[in-house]
Formats: structure tokens, sequence, C-alpha cells
């Protein structure tokens, strides 16, 4: 049985969603699955946007059957060539012989970096702003590199005013029947899950998407198709849109306080819950407190990105920065976060590394203020330096009055 939707007169969704796959690209931790869109339109010359991830094959030729009924698929446009999105190439090809695939220089060349059919044959190179009609449908293509691969393009249907967008715009999570995000609780439940997937998985290219959202300003965009998660239209267009331009040029969404500690014996934990309750006693509302050891970094990044302030505190461990949170410190410098207001706490029993390390690591990263006088704990905090946490509170409250 399939479950094509036509989510626009002659404009079909034709994606799946998978929701046994444990981590994204082996690293991301999917509790609610993932959803891969592709998109087909029907006019005199059928048009398919992407394929999908081969875990759900089966599916999504169905649907594609199911729209396509007798007729075959003359287009299939390659926007973007990670394996998620062009594992059923070949199966296409094999399907749709006659079937010419629109991409980009980049795109053949990657191609047949991970297939063997041979696809230039059938392969139709398009360029900045060429178009293509399908008869009363007509797909204008824009080059968006970097968000997230360099092959990357998106494709504009100038007639009805629908972006089909890659990578861009789109969530981790399944779909749940409902394709739309103004069909679902948006803000409550599947905010967090398309902020987690923009700053880990296209965070870096900040300068990139805001370069390919200039290219889209004043286009008439009456829906976003993403390759992932639901699609944008009415008022949850500008919604997304403002989001993107935050994230993109790094700019907090909320002011906020997150508490990332790594601690081996409880004693640098001790610490941050004690500046925590400091930091509520002194008015400070939305922190958020993890434990690098135990939540997984693409959570905090995340969060990082959300909120204004950050404290990060750790042991030295073998005289260097305790691994994980130098993982995540190194991950957050890959990820370009700038622009936040960073607190630190060191601890160390007999030679101290994690502080000094964490201050290059962070002054390392764009724009970073440090907020209040960082803290070197031996081994665990004693009340006869608790003014230091008090003014170490002090400051990051008043930090947040800015
Ligand atoms: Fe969803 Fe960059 O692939």
């Amino acid at each position: 049985m399939n479950s094509a939707y036509e989510i626009h007169p002659n404009v079909y969704w034709v994606g799946g969603n998978d929701r046994r796959i444990e981590r994204f690209e082996n690293m991301f931790p999917l509790t609610n699955g993932v959803a891969y869109n592709s998109y087909l339109i029907m006019d005199e010359k059928t048009a398919l946007l992407d394929t999908v991830d081969a875990a759900i094959s089966a599916e999504y030729i169905e649907n594609i059957k199911s729209v396509l009924q007798d007729r075959t698929l003359d287009y299939l446009v390659v926007n973007h060539m990670e394996p998620d999105h062009c594992a059923n190439i070949e199966e296409i090809m094999r399907r749709y012989p006659s079937v010419q695939i629109i991409g980009n220089a980049k795109t053949l060349q990657f191609f047949n970096q991970y297939y063997t059919m041979n696809m230039a044959d059938h392969f139709l190179e398009v360029k900045e702003g060429q178009e293509i009609s399908l008869g009363s449908h007509v797909l204008r293509f824009y080059m968006a590199p970097m968000v997230h691969w360099p092959e990357v393009m998106v494709t504009y249907e100038t007639t009805r005013g629908i972006l089909f967008a890659a990578d861009a715009f789109g969530a981790f999570g399944a779909l749940s029947g409902n394709l739309f995000a103004d069909e679902v609780d948006y803000d409550s439940y599947f905010l967090d899950e398309a902020r987690r997937y923009y700053t880990n998985i296209v965070g870096r290219y900040g300068s990139q998407v805001q370069a390919l959202l200039k290219k889209l300003e004043g286009l008439p965009i009456n829906m976003i198709c993403s390759l992932h998660g639901h699609i944008w239209r009415g008022e949850m267009i500008s919604y997304i849109l403002d989001k993107y331009d935050k994230w993109s040029r790094y700019i907090p969404e909320k002011k906020g306080v997150v508490l990332a500690y790594a601690s081996m014996y409880g004693n640098t934990e001790n610490a941050v819950l004690a500046l925590a309750s400091k930091l509520a006693k002194r008015g400070v509302k939305d922190m958020r407190i993890y434990d690098v050891s135990k939540t997984h970094p693409s959570y905090i990044i995340s969060d990082i990105f959300k909120y204004s302030n950050v404290v990060f505190a750790s042991p030295t461990y073998n005289m260097h920065l305790y691994f994980p949170m130098d993982s995540l410190l190194r991950e957050l410098s890959v990820l370009n976060i700038s622009n936040r207001k960073v607190s630190l706490i060191g601890n160390h029993t007999w030679s101290s590394a994690a502080l000094k390390t964490m201050t290059e690591l962070v002054n390392g990263m764009k724009n970073m203020e440090i907020v209040g006088t960082p803290i070197d704990i031996k081994s665990s905090l004693r009340e006869d330096r608790e003014h230091e946490l008090d003014a170490l509170a002090d400051a990051i409250s008043e930090s947040l009055k800015d």
C-alpha cells in the first residue's frame, strides 16, 4: 500500500520514514526516526525531485508507481548527492531507462564516485538560474554550495512558488501522517529536533546558508519542501526562515544559560549545581544542565546555539582536558559557534590543565566573551572559595541583562 500524498495540485510527496534507524550518519541519535522526502510533479513531463535512503526503497518505489500509474518518468532532479537522498538513483534509472538526470557538474562527479551505472548518457547539466519547463510547471535551479555539500542546489518551481530546498529547512524526526508544519504543534515538539538537525548537520556553513537566504530574497515562496521533516507553507515559512537566519548568523534565540559539565566523582558537578542554584536565586531563568559524559553532544550543541550564555566545567584528566569535554569544545569549534558569553570552571588535584585548554579552545572561536573570573577548583570546591562562585554568578546574571 502506498502513502503518496498530493501536497499541491499535481505535486506529490512520495518519500518515506525510517523509525528503525538508531543514528543519523551513524553519529546522531534519532529517538523518533527521520523522514526522507522526495517529490513528484505530474505535468506534460513528469519530474521526480531527489530520491531517498536505501532503508526505505521498497515503499518509495511503491509511492512513485502509485502516482505515475502507466506514465514514465521524464526527469530526476538531483539537488543533493548525499546517499540518504541518492541511494535510489540507480533503481530509478533501471526502472525508467529514458529518464534524464538533472544536476550540476559536481553532481555527476559525486555520482561516479559512489555508484557504477553510467549516468553520463542520462545527464542534463544545469547552471545557476537555468529553467526547464515541464508544461505548466517551470523548474529554475539555484546553486547552494555547502548547504550542506558542495554540489547542493535548490529547485524553485516558478509558477506555484514552490522551493525544493535540499537539506535546508529540514529536521530530524519521522513524520506521523501530517506532512505540513502547520498541522502539528511545531514549537513545543518538533522545533528542538529541527534545531539539533540544523546545528549539527549544517551548523558549520552559516555563511553559505546566508548566501542562499539572500538568493531567495524577493522570490515569492508559497511552499518549502525540504528533504527531511515537515513541509513549510503559510505563516510557517517566515517562522522557519527567521530561525534559519538566526542560526546561520550564530545569533542566540533566547537569553539563558547552558551549563555543560564533566565530572568523574561529582566534585565538578557539585560546583555547577551550586552555581545554577545561585543563578536561580539571582532571578536567572531557563537554564539547561548537561553532563557531557551522559548526554550526546548533539543535544548540548543544539542548546548552545539556542541560548546566549554557556558555562563549561571540567576536570583535568591525564594532564589534559577530560576527553568528552575536549571533544565537545572541538566539535563546537568546527561548527563555527560564535557570539556566546562563556564562563569557565576547571578542576584538578595535582596538575591543572583543563582550565587552560578550555580557555584556549574558547578563545579560538569567533567573538566569544569570557564572563566572570574563571575558577580553578582543587579537587572540590570548599566554603572558603564560595565567594568566587558568588562572583561568577553575579557576572553571569549581569551579562544576561545586556
Ligand atoms: Fe540529508 Fe546532506 O543529506
